[in-house]
Order: C-alpha cells, then sequence, then structure tokens
C-alpha cells in the first residue's frame, strides 16, 4: 500500500472508531422525555425512550475490543500492529508445521534404494503426489510432456535413464545446448542433413549411411548426437535414431532446430524440494521408466 492509502486507511479507522464513541457518550446525557414523538407510521407509533443499557454497553465492549483488534494486529495501513502478524508468517507457520510432522516419513523414504520404494504403493502415491505439485506444469499431468518438455513415460531419455541420472536431474536442472548451424552451413547442406534425420530417425543406420547428408552429420553432428545418432546423455543430446521427438519430427521442426539451434533448459528444483524429496520423486520417474520398458517389444 503507498504512504498515501496508508494514511487514509488510518485516518478513517480512527476516525470511525472515535466518532462512533462520541455518538454514544453525546447522546448518553441527553435526557429521554418518555413522551410520544408526533409521527407514526401505519400505526407504528415511537416513544422518546433512553437506549437500553445493555445495548449502550455493549457497543461501549465493542468500541474497546476493536480498539485492542487495531492495535494488535495490522489493521491501520501499513502499521504493523503490536502483534507484528502477517498472513504470510501465519502460513509459513504452518509450512513448518507441516514439514515438521512428514520430516520422519521423508527421511524414511529417502534412505531406501529406489527398487525398494517402487514395491510400496504408498510411497509412489507420495511420489505422485509431489510429481503434480512440483513437475505437471512442465511435464504434464499424465508426464507424457509436450514440445521442449520431454515424455518421462517413454523408453527416450536424453540425460540418462538410470536412477542417478533421473535424480540429479531433479536436484541439478538441466541446460541443453544445440547449437544454430543456420550460419554455418548452405541451405543445400541443411536439406541434406534433415533429410538424413528423418531416414535415421526410421532406425535404418543403414539407409542413412548412404544419405549424401551423412557427411554433415559425421562432421558437425555425431559429437552430440553419436555415430549411429543414439544421443549424447552427457550433453542431453537427444536421440535421432527413433521416432520420438522433443520438438517434432516433420519437415520444418527438424529444420528449425538445425538452423536455430536449441535451448531447451530445466530449472534445478534441488533448492525448491529439497535432497529427500528428490529422492522419492526420482524414484517415481523410475518407476514410470520401468513400466515403459516392460511394455517396450
Ligand atoms: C554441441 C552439441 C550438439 C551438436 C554439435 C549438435 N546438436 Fe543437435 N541437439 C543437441 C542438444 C543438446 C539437443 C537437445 C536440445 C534441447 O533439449 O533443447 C539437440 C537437438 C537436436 C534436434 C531436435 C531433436 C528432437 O527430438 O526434437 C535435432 C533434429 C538435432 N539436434 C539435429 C542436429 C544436427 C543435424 C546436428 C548437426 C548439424 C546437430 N544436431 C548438432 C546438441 C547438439
Ligand atoms: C519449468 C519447467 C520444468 C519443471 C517445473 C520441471 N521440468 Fe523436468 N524438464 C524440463 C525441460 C525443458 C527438460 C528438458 C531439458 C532438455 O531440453 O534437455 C526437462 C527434463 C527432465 C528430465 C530428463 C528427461 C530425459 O529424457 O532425460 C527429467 C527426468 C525431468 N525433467 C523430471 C522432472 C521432475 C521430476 C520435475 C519436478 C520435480 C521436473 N522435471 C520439473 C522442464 C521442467
Amino acid at each position: 500500500m503507498s504512504a498515501g492509502w496508508s494514511l487514509l486507511v488510518l485516518i478513517g479507522t480512527i476516525a470511525t472508531m472515535a466518532g462512533s464513541a462520541w455518538l454514544l457518550i453525546s447522546n448518553r446525557d441527553k435526557k429521554a422525555t418518555g413522551e410520544r414523538m408526533d409521527h407514526e407510521f401505519d400505526g407504528i407509533e415511537e416513544f422518546d425512550n433512553p437506549l437500553p443499557a445493555w445495548w449502550v454497553t455493549l457497543f461501549f465492549v465493542t468500541i474497546i475490543f476493536g480498539a485492542g483488534y487495531v492495535a494488535y494486529y495490522p489493521a491501520l495501513g501499513n502499521l504493523p500492529g503490536a502483534g507484528e502478524w502477517s498472513s504470510a508468517k501465519e502460513w509459513q507457520y504452518r509450512v513448518d508445521q507441516h514439514e515438521l510432522r512428514y520430516a520422519p516419513l521423508y527421511e524414511e523414504l529417502a534412505a531406501q534404494s529406489p527398487d525398494e520404494l517402487i514395491k510400496q504403493p504408498r510411497a509412489m502415491q507420495i511420489g505422485r503426489r509431489l510429481y503434480l505439485n512440483n513437475c505437471s506444469t512442465c511435464h504434464g499431468v499424465t508426464a507424457q510432456g509436450s514440445v521442449g518438455f520431454p515424455n518421462l513415460t517413454d523408453e527416450e531419455w536424453i540425460w540418462g535413464a538410470e536412477f542417478d541420472n533421473i535424480k540429479s536431474g531433479i536436484i541439478n536442472g538441466r541446460a541443453a545446448n544445440m547449437p544454430a548451424w543456420g550460419e554455418v552451413l548452405s541451405e543445400q547442406q541443411i536439406r541434406e542433413v534433415v533429410d538424413f534425420v528423418k531416414v535415421l530417425s526410421r532406425g535404418d543406420t543403414q539407409a542413412a549411411a548412404s544419405q549424401p547428408g551423412q557427411t554433415h552429420y559425421v562432421t558437425y553432428c555425431v559429437a552430440c548426437h553419436g555415430a549411429q545418432g543414439q544421443g549424447n546423455t552427457l550433453v542431453g543430446g537427444t536421440p535421432l535414431n527413433n521416432d520420438i521427438w522433443l520438438y517434432g519430427g516433420d519437415d520444418a521442426a527438424i529444420t528449425a532446430s538445425i538452423v536455430n539451434g536449441r535451448m531447451g533448459n530445466m530449472p534445478a528444483q534441488g533448492p525448491i524440494v529439497g535432497e529427500e524429496k528428490a529422492h522419492v520423486l526420482a524414484a517415481y520417474i523410475y518407476s514410470l521408466r520401468t513400466k515403459a520398458q516392460s511394455k517396450a517389444p
């Protein structure tokens, strides 16, 4: 709140409370005549009687309570109030209580191996909840990803399929860096290498080898995508020898990947979820991997 608004609220609140008190006090001593007043409506008449004592007392009590409330809580503009209460502190307090309550549980889970965790439906359920809260915005509710966000349920693992790969990726994040080749390769070369990638993606390395684009691939691409197009988990070079695409497998998408480069970036989740939850999360993701493998022919 700006200083002006804060002042307005402060003055408004105090003036209203003081005004109510003044109204009560100034009217209290006025002598009530007890006589009928000279107006009536639909047969309803009004007498000039004093305010009932219980009502006046209650009003005073309310004002005194209000004054205490306003002094304790941050009710007067930007003033913090004597109790220094804030909704952020209240929220933090609840979060801390929650963390404290579940700390032993996560400690217990984090001490177990992924294979042990996968066998426990409860641990997997916790992993799934953590996933939905922290990861589904990017990887999707069903973990099947979308353009630029990898599918975590298929058999392609850009950064490695092992538990440790998955866990360290969650904690530290992943930054891919595919250089742009638009300036390096001629239009002709780009067309050739796109065709090469398309043939390679059918898994037919033999046919790919006879493509004109093969030479460009060997010169410019093998370091990160592998001699057989199997990818390179160290730099996150996607496998190109299958029909699974991070950015799309049609001409336009492949050309765009090559011409402009790609910089997929997963922010580090370690600072958000902590090591123990990352362990449970990795086990949950690992279980999706295992499911994908058992489905593979
Ligand atoms: C320095 C390493 C490096 C080199 C060299 C490199 N790439 Fe990549 N490439 C990557 C990385 C890393 C990604 C994944 C980008 C991401 O995740 O955002 C990628 C992604 C791609 C994609 C998108 C794949 C998908 O699933 O959508 C294509 C296509 C591709 N590269 C083709 C090539 C071709 C062709 C060359 C050679 C002209 C090449 N790359 C050279 C690192 C490299
Ligand atoms: C802000 C978006 C975002 C969030 C949030 C996010 N990720 Fe990612 N994640 C990505 C992107 C983008 C990549 C791919 C990076 C690249 O281009 O290689 C990725 C990659 C991964 C990979 C590697 C996949 C592979 O094929 O090797 C795993 C595993 C993963 N994320 C798990 C998670 C988990 C678990 C969470 C939640 C704790 C999470 N991610 C949260 C964006 C996100």
